[in-house]
């Protein structure tokens, strides 16, 4: 890892390329950089968990170098049945931390360790209709626990409001030195509301990339986040 593990604690708003210019990844990226973002979200869909297929370690690999050199890091988010078939792969191609769905391997624990073996920080996430219980016994194994807010597939949906109770669940669940990440619907009527619901890392895709002028975005959600104070996990 290129940056200090601290990274996974910061409050931080993380743009998700899912919503970048495909056609564009590397100035889209720059872009945002030049803003002040740090860590950047990267959703990998495999047509199978979900039922669409994005992109993969060459994306990773083609915005890594760039990324860590300004002392970012690259946040995978792996919408994929068995992610474990590809640990190596990601951590070759530069990916920080990777983040399986619980609901998408068998075996998780064992995959965890394996994630960490391989450089990377080992995270878990589960879909909006799983019970945060599901990931009780793994996230003392885990550096990043990321709250789906919408159903994993498709950037722009709308926020589930009960995503804020489960936020909470997963602050409660997280081992010191882990961070709680928010992915789905994170924009200005929300972003502020998951960060005093247990969210230090907030994770926004269109919000950001869809916006006419994506480092104002960017740099509104962030004061917005800094408005709140310390919130009451912290
Ligand atoms: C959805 C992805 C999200 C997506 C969020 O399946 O996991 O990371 O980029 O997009 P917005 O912020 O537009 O809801
Ligand atoms: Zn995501």
């Amino acid at each position: 890892m290129s940056t200090e593990p601290s990274w996974l604690t910061e409050t931080q708003v993380c743009p998700s390329i899912l919503s970048c210019d495909f056609g564009a990844f590397r100035d889209g990226v720059r872009e945002l950089l030049d803003a002040g973002a740090r860590t950047f979200h990267v959703d990998v869909m495999d047509g199978h968990f979900v039922p669409v297929i994005t992109f993969g370690t060459g994306v990773v690999a083609a915005i890594a170098d760039e990324v860590h050199a300004a002392g970012g890091a690259l946040a995978v988010h792996m919408m994929v049945e068995r992610p474990e078939r590809f640990i190596a792969d990601y951590a070759k191609a530069g990916a920080d931390s990777f983040t399986v769905h619980v609901e998408a391997t068998s075996h998780l624990h064992y995959h965890l360790q394996a994630i960490r073996e391989a450089g990377m920080a080992p995270g878990v996430t589960l879909n909006p209709g799983t019970p945060v219980a599901a990931i009780a016994e793994v996230a003392p194994y885990c550096d990043n626990l990321l709250c789906m807010s919408v159903n994993p597939g498709w950037g722009g949906q709308s926020f589930i409001p009960a995503s804020l109770g489960r936020l909470a669940q997963l602050r409660a669940l997280a081992a010191p030195g882990a961070g709680v990440e928010i992915d789905g619907g994170v924009g200005p009527a929300t972003a502020a509301g998951c960060f005093r619901a247990g969210a230090n890392r907030l994770t926004a895709g269109s919000a950001v990339f869809s916006a006419p002028d994506p480092a104002a975005a960017y740099h509104a959600l962030v004061e917005q986040v800094r408005a709140v104070g310390t919130p009451s996990w912290a």
